[in-house]
């Protein structure tokens, strides 16, 4: 079954600097002219995100952010709005990174703000879930996954500004990944979840990317499970020769 068009998103997460810019300059070379079935971006941190849209400007990768806060300006000291990202060049923000979730303890009602503040300003909002090593081992994987998509996803969410990433915490920079058989399972059930709330149209056309431990020797088999319409990658979308590995999954 075709579902919507794949995206391939690199989360750079706190790193790069000035330097790594040639990485970027490397994408966009070895992309050119490649035909892709699938959609390209890269969230690199905030402060490089202007020099990487100029970079890019020229090329048909996108450019997002890594969070945002839900208010649109104000006195929030060391925040960065939808509305700035939008303004630098960003088209998407990631929010509710299991990261972020965990370590700056954001609820899902948290996330559900800022994915509001992201449609608010225009930009897609790839929303995160997963659950810990813990949960699946007790067998509430689907049940937490529900619970997350439930309080983190925005009223009157739609396939154009919308995109879940599910990214089990356990396998999130740890070499670990589901099977293909656990990965179709999660995807199945999120895809249930969405058609429920937004309709067969839209729950269709929502892309539900798949994240943690994404590699080039991994990327075909998991990208090639049901249900799963790209990746959301960590650590490998560092270096341009391992992100087109990843990539080339769609090409
Ligand atoms: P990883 O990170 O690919 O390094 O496991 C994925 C993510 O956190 O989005």
């Amino acid at each position: 079954m075709a579902g919507p068009k794949a995206l391939v998103a690199g989360n750079w997460k706190m790193n790069g600097l000035t330097a790594e810019l040639k990485e970027v300059r490397l994408l966009a070379d070895m992309l050119k002219g490649v035909r892709l079935a699938c959609d390209v971006m890269v969230c690199p941190p905030a402060t490089l995100i202007r020099p990487v849209v100029q970079l890019l400007s020229n090329s048909r990768i996108k450019v997002g952010g890594q969070d945002c806060h839900a208010a649109a300006a104000g006195a929030f000291t060391g925040e960065i709005s939808a509305e700035m990202l939008d303004d630098a060049g960003c088209t998407a923000v990631i929010v509710g990174h299991s990261e972020r979730r965990t370590r700056y303890c954001e609820t899902d009602a948290m996330v559900k703000d800022k994915a509001e503040a992201a449609r608010r300003a225009g930009l897609t909002a790839i929303i995160c879930i997963g659950e810990t090593l813990e949960e699946r081992e007790s067998g509430r994987t689907l049940e937490v996954v529900s619970r997350q998509l439930a309080g983190s996803l925005p009223a009157g969410f739609a396939s154009d500004d919308t995109v879940i990433a599910y990214e089990p915490v356990w396998a999130i920079g740890t070499g670990r990944t589901p099977t293909r058989d656990q990965v179709e399972e999660v995807h199945r059930h999120i895809r249930r979840d969405l058609i429920e709330k937004a309709g067969e149209e839209q729950g269709t056309g929502i892309r539900v990317l798949y994240g943690g431990s994404v590699k080039p020797e991994n990327a075909a088999e998991l990208l090639d499970a049901d249900n799963v319409d790209g990746a959301l990658v960590g650590g490998a979308s560092l270096k341009a020769a391992d992100f087109i590995g990843i990539i080339k999954a769609y090409a």
